[in-house]
């Protein structure tokens, strides 16, 4: 059973913040120069993945009070109850179990005492059979023609996760089809999608779990107009139009074929939803083995945060260093910086990841929480941060963690490009953890030629104060394997902060907050009149939209 109980009276809490009196003034420099282990001592490896956690503020005695906050608030019980398919999402009472989406083993796993692991399988043996179809060219476009573009409709988990993985493993696509991802409710994103398209070689997937997403209806039914209204009939739709969702009733009712409509289930939340068909266009793409090659990967992970002991446990590693930060340090915002141009989606999949996840503020019991929860997610593709806002990583007032992220070799190996970006993403680490002294500013500016009255005046501005922490994940390759590997880190990594922080990850009330409002504002931007009940500002705002639309 989980610990229940306020976080902040947990006796190791009580010892971490004392510890971080005694450490928070020394500095990385110093440890890295008194210890040469260091790096041994704090690195771990897990489903083809390595992290190096040795810049990090951390001591020995921080990672075994670390340690002892996990059990001491269970978190081995709560892993165990989150693969066990206990109903962790308490507040819509139902499991969390994307892990069942890649389990390769033969434990069966119980919902509602069923064993869900044949629907599991079967559902994938129907996207192998949709794959090959679509791939060999037997299912064809309504003029026989083979599929050459593939839309993806659907948005937030039903979209970030794929397009993420899709980007990930380009060098793998074979099929020499088109993905594109539509997501946003905005014209001008349809319209450049659509006008490259031919609707007579054009596939559509709805991605919608519960079939009721403003935005994912909107431009599903705005794509089936596209159809009818340049070639297509309503007969040739069935062939044109498939779906991935929890709800079929609403999906047949949108007019899609039952027989082209995939499962989904709602103990699968949508940010965890990757690894089930509404992974489809990532799978069109790439074909189903190296997709079972990204659920394998994913699972490899799943088996090491279920079974390694905490004190090796990747995930669980990263989620104590996160909560270190956040509730010790008073941090509030993590950067994730992948180096390597496949990766590039990956900061905004972990911002609604970690951020829709843990971005909460009641306890699963009801209450309100005294420390802080999920940090803000940022983050972009190295070295292009560099020149951008690292600016603000090195000197700035605040402080974020950050996650390096770097496969070893590249996909395409051109001249010494890669040795030349891993050497910034290496020494950009780096520089945080050592900075740069007052006295090596001096020095540096006077053998530059500067005297030392000037070097005195201009010192002050090169100082850097290092001791900044960083993670680096680094692994040979991105592959399907280890980009499925190094999502599920993160998934489970925001899993135990959750059971840290005894939130609930895997709801996301939040959300349905602005949907309900944007309905109602909607009425009155397309109404005449404007409504009573809608504050001053949203008012003056839809009287803008108003008077900008007559003109
Ligand atoms: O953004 C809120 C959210 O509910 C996500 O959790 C979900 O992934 C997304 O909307 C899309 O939902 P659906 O798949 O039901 O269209």
């Amino acid at each position: 059973m989980a610990y229940q109980g306020s976080l902040t009276s947990v006796q190791a809490w009580q010892d971490l913040q004392q510890h971080h009196q005694d450490i928070r003034d020394q500095h990385m420099r110093d440890w890295f120069a008194k210890d040469p282990q260091r790096f041994e001592r704090f690195h771990v490896e897990a489903a083809g993945l390595t992290l190096d956690y040795s810049k990090n503020r951390i001591n020995q005695h921080t990672v075994q009070l670390l340690l002892e906050l996990a059990q001491q608030r269970g978190l081995p019980g709560a892993i165990r109850n989150l693969f066990q398919g206990e109903h962790v999402n308490r507040s819509e009472d139902r499991p969390a179990l994307h892990t069942a989406l890649r389990n390769f083993s033969e434990r069966e796993i119980l919902v509602n005492d069923v064993n869900i692991m044949p629907e599991v399988r079967h559902t994938v043996h129907r996207m192998e059979e949709f794959c090959w179809k679509i791939r060999r060219n037997q299912w064809r476009g309504y003029d026989n023609r083979p599929f050459t573009d593939v839309v993806s409709i659907g948005i937030g988990g039903s979209f970030l996760g794929p397009k993420l993985a899709s980007s990930a493993l380009k060098p793998y696509w074979d099929s020499g089809l088109n993905i594109h991802y539509l997501a946003n409710i905005d014209g001008s994103h349809i319209t450049e999608i659509l006008k490259r398209l031919d609707p007579a070689t054009t596939l559509f997937i709805v991605q919608s779990k519960s079939f009721g997403t403003q935005e994912t209806l909107k431009n599903a039914t705005a794509c089936r107009r596209w159809f009818l209204d340049n070639g297509g009939s309503e007969q040739d739709l069935s062939r044109h139009f498939t779906a991935v969702s929890a709800n079929v009733q609403k999906a047949t009712e949108f007019g899609i074929a039952e027989e082209n409509i995939f499962p989904m289930w709602d103990w699968v939340g949508g940010r965890y939803s990757l690894w089930s068909a509404m992974g489809l266009p990532l799978a069109l793409a790439i074909g189903i083995d190296n997709f079972r090659d990204l659920l394998r990967g994913a699972y490899a992970m799943d088996e090491h945060f279920r079974t390694a002991p905490l004190a090796e446990n990747m995930p669980v590693i990263m989620a104590l260093l996160g909560l270190w930060y956040v509730n010790f340090f008073g941090v509030n915002s993590h950067a994730i910086l992948p180096y390597d141009h496949y990766l590039r989606s990956l900061p905004a999949h972990l911002q609604q990841l970690d951020m829709e996840s843990n971005g909460k503020s009641i306890t699963l019991d009801g209450n309100q929480v005294d420390y802080h929860t999920g940090p803000i997610i940022w983050g972009g593709v190295g070295t292009n941060g560099q020149h951008a806002f690292h600016q603000l990583l090195h000197q700035g007032t605040h402080f974020s963690p950050c996650d390096f992220i770097v496969p070893m070799c590249s996909h395409n190996p051109i001249d010494n490009f890669h040795a030349m970006l891993v050497s910034n993403c290496l020494s950009q680490s780096q520089a945080l953890l050592q900075g740069k002294s007052e006295q090596e500013a001096i020095e540096e500016l006077i053998a530059s030629g500067m005297s030392k009255a000037e070097a005195l005046v201009l010192a002050p501005q090169k100082v850097i104060p290092g001791n900044r922490p960083s993670n680096t994940l680094y692994f040979p390759k991105a592959t399907p394997h280890t980009v499925g590997s190094l999502i599920a880190l993160y998934e489970h990594k925001v899993a135990a902060q959750g059971m840290l922080w005894g939130v609930n990850s895997f709801d996301q009330w939040g959300v349905e907050l602005g949907k309900q409002l944007g309905n109602r504002v909607l009425s009155a931007l397309e109404g005449e009149t404007i409504a009573d009940d809608i504050d001053g500002s949203t008012n003056g705002l839809i009287r803008a939209f108003h008077k900008m639309q007559q003109q």
